[in-house]
């Protein structure tokens, strides 16, 4: 059976220092994505070269590791995520070659390994364990052996041979400075010390040490030695330039500051977030935005004769309100597509169609692979990230980052908010750029969105009344959240918030869907969260609600401030100030990420790890 991985993580480091510190600090940084066994690789200074690993946490790798050798200046770790197959420390990385000579961790999933394992096997190829990577370190040796070649040659012509994803990194026997690295499509940064050098599948995770990285492009091979240049070829064996970037982040931007977890953190830090996400591009004074990734391409959003959005989970939704939006501030047609149904249903793409690829991570396979399809069609293919790098980021013609920070709890929230503002301030610059919108709804739109980050500090102070509500509400096993216009999405986002963490079934609906067919599930357990904040379908959703106040069903309803009407027919009001209503799925997503959390935390679920998910999805 094969074992996949998603987004397992790497660390790696070559220096003066003892390696083994700074792998398992690495790998506690990138503990929150998800992972079920962990490991290291560290040569000694004798040349040595030892392997620990063992199932469950790092700290558990610390344990296993206490008393043994680790004390070497050049090591690799490894957190793993298997979505097949029973984790355990055979199938944990590193992974020795069949002589011991060489360590390889592996991040990705070889798709032929079948076919590579057998052909090793005819060449006597034993394997103890059932990773696809076990068979990418013997492959690498087999060819060093029989070409008698150089390490990273060998993984040159080794990685030719494979077809998949991966992003590895080797260390061998007998040579205490040199680490070979390889990427194609799963994510690897190295980081630049003071004679040193540091590796990570996520730079974020090495920011105690160093600001400076070199992110390794597809098909790049790198070779990461102690005291010496960075020197990085493709796998054709041809130099390719060192490009050093800076990251500027801080540790404290990484830790909880104070809350319980990080998606409180993340929740509550929404305002300063925003912030952020709106600094520098709308002119207070003027209400002017300044979007370079569109002004510098103005002619392909003015000519566009469609917007193809491309995302998965919550930035999907992000991308519905972005089809509102557009279509209402740009008059283009737009399409929203899930990036894994996109990919492989061979879609019509023109040339003068833009494709707006929305990923937190950046790295969300499907999405990168949609991005790849539209770019070969010819199409103007628009990134809207927040990992700044990133793949998705990288492989696009030009962007938009949202600026929000690094989001760590795995279930989206600081994201899907910068998401929706970025998108708010890209049509409002579209539609200006094109005449479709009309200067007095600009400015409007435009000053809410200055005002957005106090805007959304008062919907953050519903926060005491939905952890109470939180409580009535623990218990229930399911649940419908129901919106209209602007906010289906947002009930779409809010039912995916309480599944991904409370574990607790949902379903976000349009409001008016229920009398062809869900109706049928309204009774008394069956609780329904309703967004009727003041906007065109206001009434229309009053009558929803009353339709399912008379089959005995629970109502919770986010209301605009001071409602009258709503408060008669629904169990519980949460009251939410009022903005434009483009800008009112990022009011009325917060009591719904707060409500998902505190049920989560009373249910006693890992909030920011829930089980079965991982923060970013690398393989499909
Ligand atoms: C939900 C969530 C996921 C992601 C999805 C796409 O809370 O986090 O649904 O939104 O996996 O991830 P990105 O945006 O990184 O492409």
């Amino acid at each position: 059976m094969q074992f996949r991985e998603i987004m397992c993580g790497i660390v790696g480091y070559t220096g003066e220092r003892r390696a083994c510190p700074v792998i398992i600090k690495g790998l506690q940084r990138l503990e929150y994505r998800g992972y079920d066994s962990a490991g290291v690789a560290v040569c000694q200074e004798n040349g040595a070269l030892n392997v620990y690993k063992c199932k469950g946490k790092v700290s558990d790798l610390e344990r296993h590791l206490e008393g043994k050798d680790s004390s070497g200046t050049i090591g690799i770790g490894h957190t793993r995520w298997a979505t097949h197959g029973e984790p355990n420390d055979v199938n944990a990385h590193p992974h020795l070659s069949r002589s011991g000579n060489l360590a390889l961790i592996h991040n990705g999933i070889i798709e032929n390994f079948r076919v590579l394992r057998d052909a090793l096997r005819s060449h006597g190829f034993t394997f103890r364990s059932s990773t696809d990577s076990e068979v990418l370190v013997n492959l690498i040796e087999f060819v060093r052996e029989s070409e008698n070649c150089s390490l990273e040659d060998a993984v040159r012509i080794a990685l030719k041979q494979v077809v998949g994803a991966y992003a590895i990194a080797l260390i061998e026997k007998g040579n205490t400075t040199r680490i070979v690295a390889a990427r194609k499509s799963s994510p690897m940064a190295i980081g630049i010390g003071d004679g040193e050098y540091f590796l990570s599948s996520d730079a974020a995770s090495i920011i105690d040490y160093t600001q400076s990285f070199v992110y390794l492009k597809d098909g790049e091979v790198a070779v990461i030695e102690k005291g010496k240049p960075l020197h990085i070829t493709n796998l054709e064996g041809r130099e390719a330039p060192v490009s050093i970037q800076k990251l500027n982040l801080s540790i404290s931007q990484l830790e909880k500051g104070g809350f319980d977890h990080f998606m409180l953190k993340e929740i509550h830090e929404q305002p300063d977030t925003l912030g952020d996400c709106i600094r520098g591009r709308v002119i207070p004074e003027t209400r002017e935005i300044v979007l370079s990734g569109v002004l510098e391409n103005k002619e392909r959003f003015l000519k566009a004769r469609r917007i193809i959005f491309v995302a998965c989970g919550t930035s999907w939704h992000a991308a519905l309100i972005g089809e509102h939006l557009i279509e209402n501030m740009c008059r283009i047609p737009v399409e929203v597509e899930y990036a894994s149904e996109f990919r492989y249903r061979d879609p019509i793409i023109y040339p003068d169609d833009v494709i707006i690829a929305v990923s937190q991570s950046g790295e969300t396979a499907d999405t990168l692979a949609a991005v790849e399809i539209a770019r070969s069609a010819g199409a103007f293919v628009y990134g809207i990230c927040n990992v700044v790098g990133s793949s998705i980021a990288r492989g696009t013609d030009s962007g938009t980052y949202i600026h929000v920070g690094p989001e760590i709890g795995v279930a989206s929230t600081k994201a899907f908010t910068g998401q929706v503002t970025v998108m708010t301030m890209l049509a409002l610059l579209v539609g200006r750029l094109k005449g479709t919108v009309d200067s007095g709804y600009y400015h409007r739109v435009a000053q809410a969105v200055l005002e957005l980050p106090s805007t959304i500090r008062k919907a953050l102070e519903t926060a005491g009344q939905v952890a109470a509500l939180a409580r009535t509400f623990t218990y229930a096993h399911n649940f419908i959240y129901l919106g209209r216009g602007y906010n289906y999405p947002t009930a779409l986002e809010g039912a995916l918030k309480l599944k991904e963490i409370s574990y607790i079934h949902a379903e976000g609906l349009p409001a008016a869907e229920m009398k062809h067919g869900p109706i049928a599930l309204i009774d008394a357990e069956m609780p329904t969260v309703a967004i009727a904040t003041l906007d065109a379908t206001y009434e229309k959703t009053l009558s929803n609600i009353e339709e399912i106040k008379a089959r005995g069903g629970k109502i919770i309803a986010v209301v605009s401030d001071g409602d009258e009407l709503v408060r008669r027919s629904a169990d519980y009001c949460i009251e939410v100030p009022s903005t434009v209503e483009c800008l009112m799925p990022l009011v009325s997503i917060i009591p719904l990420q707060l409500l998902a959390y505190y049920i989560a935390t009373y249910k006693g679920r890992n909030v920011d790890q829930p089980r079965n998910l991982a923060k970013s999805v690398t393989v499909e």
